[in-house]
């Protein structure tokens, strides 16, 4: 696992940023003054969360309206599923997350 710089500021807004790190999509978003990173891909079907939005700390997917918790990624009761939540920090302004480098580059 490492640590991959993946914005030079941080987002004004309560709006959703996407990146791309190793091909993947990721969402960072910020709520309540906190920054979280979440994979793009809805673990219930695979619908693109792009246009998911938060509510009360819960990513709501665009397609079925499943809920996953922002700090932990745990569906809401009765889905049994996570969503990929990626550590993050920030350092001098700068959002890093950590994700491990996919084997076929390295
Ligand atoms: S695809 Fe996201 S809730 Fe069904």
């Amino acid at each position: 696992m490492q640590w991959i710089k993946v914005l030079d500021h941080l987002p004004e807004q309560e709006n959703m940023v996407q990146i791309k790190v190793y091909h993947k999509k990721i969402n960072i978003i910020k709520h309540q003054h906190q920054f979280y990173a979440f994979a793009n891909k809805c673990p219930h079907a695979g619908a693109d969360l792009g246009s998911a939005w938060c509510n009360e700390g819960y990513i709501i997917c665009p397609v079925h309206r499943y809920g996953y918790c922002l700090k932990t990624g745990k569906g809401k009761a009765g889905q049994g599923d996570y969503l990929r939540i990626y550590p993050l920090k920030i350092e001098d302004n700068c959002i890093f997350i950590q994700i491990k480098k996919p084997w076929w580059m390295i």
